[in-house]
């Protein structure tokens, strides 16, 4: 049977739990009429300090533009290299060659398919910039271990690309406050979603603080004094209004993609049988399932039976970034990348949201699996 109730992320039904809050947000902005730098996004800088525990919040006008103000607060450019994986979304590797830098690619786990910690010792040079690890489908990698190699050699800086993970722990603390810099997304299907593009910076540091704040509006001290060129990276007001909003039920909603995240595991497990492997999230971390991404051996058949019962899927991601044509001859292979690689013939994002309930979970599961777990 086809059903055509599933949505791959579920923003109507976030909607109408928040319709008064966004709303009422929404049109206290339309008063005040300050649509540039207004009252809420300090308002929201504010929160997000206070969430994740960073000394600092910088609203930016995407994750891209996070990561992007990041690299060029450190003074990173050309000659220099930042490793990071290639088993990512393009914008992670690609502020590193708009800054002209170059992306040093080290391989993943392939139970996670974060960045295998352990390589990345191996890729440092004496040209290494930073480290930009990727907490990748909601996971935070192995944080402890990458500061660690960072420290040992020469302190790098190290750039948590969060932009699938607000909201995440590791070892008790929140993703975006586990190194130097953490960059986020409020791109509409992320965990913390806005209606259009915006981001945040996080970081403790005073100084990268002040810098990120200066990129942000054109590199400017202040008003028409360029002291160091910038971009013109703000978040709108209407956008920091509408995170506002959704801050309200964030808590709830992270329990809910918890718990979802949970009945999934145990569905697959009661499927065991199947050829469908599950995700895996380490102990000493969580997941808030930016994405829920399983393995196959037979993607094409997986899709295929997913399509057929009105299932809507996603591949994070086909192509790893060493074998796309704009970074094939610009990018630095450090090591096999052979993990990567197969990973991305297998992978097979499901539908994840707060409001999945468990009998739709049943039926995805079921047609994935060919298990009668209803
Ligand atoms: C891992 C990762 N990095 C960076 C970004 C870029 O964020 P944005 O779309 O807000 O520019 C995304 C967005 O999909 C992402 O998933």
């Amino acid at each position: 049977m086809t059903r055509t109730d599933i949505q791959f992320v579920d923003l109507k039904s976030q909607y109408q739990l928040l319709k008064g809050s966004i709303d009422g947000r929404i049109q206290r902005v339309l008063d005040h009429g300050q649509y540039i730098m207004g009252p809420e996004v300090r308002e929201l800088e504010e929160r997000l300090e206070s969430y994740t525990g960073a000394k600092h919040c910088i609203t930016v006008a995407s994750g891209t533009e996070a990561l992007l103000i990041s690299l060029m607060a450190l003074g990173i450019g050309p000659g220099d290299e930042v490793i990071t994986t290639p088993f990512t979304f393009v914008a992670t590797a690609e502020v590193i060659a708009l800054v002209g830098a170059t992306p040093v690619f080290v391989d993943i786990e392939a139970d996670t398919c974060n960045i295998d910690a352990s390589l990345v010792e191996g890729a440092i040079s004496s040209r290494t910039k930073a480290i930009m690890p990727v907490s990748l489908y909601g996971q935070p990698p192995d944080m402890d271990e990458i500061k660690l190699i960072a420290g040992q050699n020469g302190n790098i800086p190290v750039i948590e690309d969060a932009a699938q993970s607000f909201g995440a722990q590791y070892k008790g603390k929140k993703s975006c406050n586990l190194s130097n810099i953490g960059c986020t997304s409020f791109f509409p299907s992320k965990p913390l979603g806005c209606y259009g593009d915006g981001g945040a910076i996080l970081t403790s540091n005073d100084v990268l603080a002040q810098a990120m704040r200066e990129i942000r509006v054109h590199g400017q001290e202040k008003r028409y004094h360029h002291t160091r060129v910038g971009v013109g990276g703000r978040m709108d007001t209407l956008q920091c209004a509408i995170v506002l909003a959704k801050l309200e039920a964030f808590d709830w909603e992270i329990e809910q993609r918890l718990a979802a995240g949970e009945r999934y595991l145990e569905l697959l497990k009661a499927a065991a049988a199947s050829a469908v492997v599950a995700p895996v999230v380490r102990g000493d971390r969580n997941c808030v399932w930016g994405q829920f991404t399983v393995q196959t051996d037979d993607r094409a058949a997986l899709l295929d039976s997913l399509k057929a019962a009105g299932i809507p899927t996603a591949v994070h991601y086909p192509v790893p970034l060493h074998r796309q044509i704009a970074y094939q001859d610009s990018c630095r292979i450090a090591g096999s990348l052979a993990v990567s690689e197969t990973v991305a013939e297998r992978v097979v994002s499901l539908p994840m949201h707060p409001y999945l309930d468990a009998s739709i979970q049943a039926a995805i599961v079921g047609a994935a699996t060919g298990a009668s777990l209803a």
